[in-house]
């Protein structure tokens, strides 16, 4: 399985809201991190400020008054008795982050100038055994143990705990996250659908653009980078279209207008005294002739863009084009079926496959047809019995006018341009052309059609 997605959708969507999770997981952690301190600092506030009450009290009190508020005052969270712990004067040995925060709490809940010594400072857990309780079950409590000097020079010692208190922080924060996450996913899909939708949009249009140059204009609203692509490309096609008709309708005005100069050659040639130059003159004159007349189909099949896509059966276009060549007494075989039909210019089709029969005949001595019915794609494939084509010009005979050295003095009198005009009505269909050697000898054409041509 890829990890990567191929689409820039897919990538984008996937780098922002891979981002945000990473960065988010990081700030939590720092949360969490965090999180003791500030419970331990909020906990030792709490226990010092109690003391300091306490202390408070007792000094406004007569000794007298000072044991009954003592044990008025004492409960299971807070004991207060006279005098100091034995071995409290010694140095205390442990000095971790909360004896610190209960020093710093405790120093200012008592009035400036009041001796205490902080003698134990602890957290107070639920559940001590387990990490995770500790971590996230519970919000811990702290016990502060703490001895006050007085102001008559009377010690006191304040056991003050802060019970821990179980707490389900970690799922509320999961949920808050979730909810965050599921908000920010959605907007960055819609953001990055936002981006990318254009562009395959513009993409399908550049690639229509190449089958049918008569396609209709891009519509030209939108976020104001799109209608400047749009507008590119639409500027572009109107460009290509006016270049293109403008070479047809030159290179067509030029074919048609030969006509006439050849038919007063042919008329002139008559005169000729000469039976074996006058023979060769109306060769070379019928060569001329169907050169001007496949440059005109050529030109036509150029402009055949227009004709309408309509649902085109090809299986039985191909029959009555075999029909067509037994009459003219060739051999002609046709296997496969197409399942349904495929959407398509029908005469310029036909051509297309009719060029291909017509090579196969002309260049072998038989046509086999096979049809195969991919699904996305009709493929006919027409094999033939002849040399086949040398591989170096396997490519270049679909150039116009191109043909085999050898064509040309084999009595098949071609021109040159029916493999080009197949290839270009292939194309338009979105389809291609492709010839093959086969090892037995002779050629393989092979028309494909994909069905999703529009
Ligand atoms: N089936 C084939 N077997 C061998 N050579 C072929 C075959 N099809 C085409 N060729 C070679 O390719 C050249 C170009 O073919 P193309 O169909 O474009 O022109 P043509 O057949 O010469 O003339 P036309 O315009 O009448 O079709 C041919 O002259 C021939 O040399
Ligand atoms: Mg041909």
């Amino acid at each position: 399985m890829r990890v990567f997605p191929r689409s820039l959708f897919g990538r984008i969507v996937l780098i922002l809201a891979g981002g945000f999770l990473t960065v988010q997981l990081i700030t939590t952690a720092i949360a969490i991190s965090d999180r003791n301190a500030l419970v331990f600092r909020s906990g030792a506030t709490q226990a010092a400020t109690r003391i300091g009450d306490v202390v408070r009290t007792m000094t406004a009190a007569s000794p007298a008054e000072r044991t009954r508020i003592m044990h008025a005052v004492s409960n299971d969270t807070l004991k207060v008795t006279y005098g100091k712990p034995a071995g409290s004067d010694a140095a205390s040995g442990e000095d971790s982050e909360l004896m610190n925060a209960a020093r710093d709490a405790l120093a200012l809940a008592l009035q400036p100038g009041i001796g205490f010594k902080v003698i134990d400072a602890r957290p107070v857990y639920l559940n001590a055994d387990s990490w995770y309780a500790r971590e996230f079950g519970e919000r811990p409590g702290v016990r502060m143990f703490s001895t006050v000097l007085l102001n008559d020079g009377v010690w006191i010692t304040v056991d003050s705990i802060e019970p821990a208190r179980a707490t389900h922080w970690v799922t509320r924060m999961f949920r808050n996250l979730a909810i965050v996450d599921g908000v920010m996913v959605i907007l960055c899909f819609f953001a990055v659908r936002l981006v990318t939708r254009p562009l395959s949009l513009l993409a399908s249009a550049a690639e229509d653009l190449g089958r049918n140059i008569d396609r209709p204009p891009l519509p030209e609203h939108g976020a104001n980078e799109l209608v400047r692509a749009s507008r590119a490309l639409n500027v572009m096609q109107d460009r290509l279209k006016r270049y293109v008709d403008t070479r047809v309708k030159v290179l067509a005005a030029m074919s048609h207008d030969l006509k006439t100069p050849i038919t007063r050659m042919r008329l002139r040639a008559e005169m000729l005294d000469d039976a074996h130059i006058k023979a060769k003159f109306v060769k070379d004159l019928d060569e001329l002739q169907q050169m001007v007349g496949s440059t005109l189909d050529y030109m036509r099949g150029l402009a055949e863009g227009g004709e309408a896509m309509q649902p085109i059966d090809v299986s039985a276009l191909i029959s009555s084009l075999k029909e067509d060549a037994e009459e003219a007494g060739h051999t002609v075989t046709l296997s496969g079926d197409a399942r349904t039909p495929v959407m398509g210019r029908a005469q310029a089709l036909k051509r297309c496959l009719q060029n291909l029969i017509d090579n196969a005949l002309a260049y072998g001595r038989r046509a086999d047809i096979t049809l195969r019915d991919e699904g996305g794609a009709l493929n006919i494939a027409i094999t033939d019995d002849g040399p086949g084509i040398p591989e170096a010009d396997i490519e270049r005979v679909f150039e116009p006018f191109y043909r085999v050295e050898g064509s040309r003095n084999r009595n098949t009198g071609g021109s040159g341009l029916g493999l080009s005009i197949a290839r270009n009505i292939a194309q338009s269909h979105g389809g291609s052309v492709r010839l093959r050697n086969l090892a037995r000898g002779g050629l393989e054409a092979t028309l494909r059609i994909p069905r999703a041509a529009a």
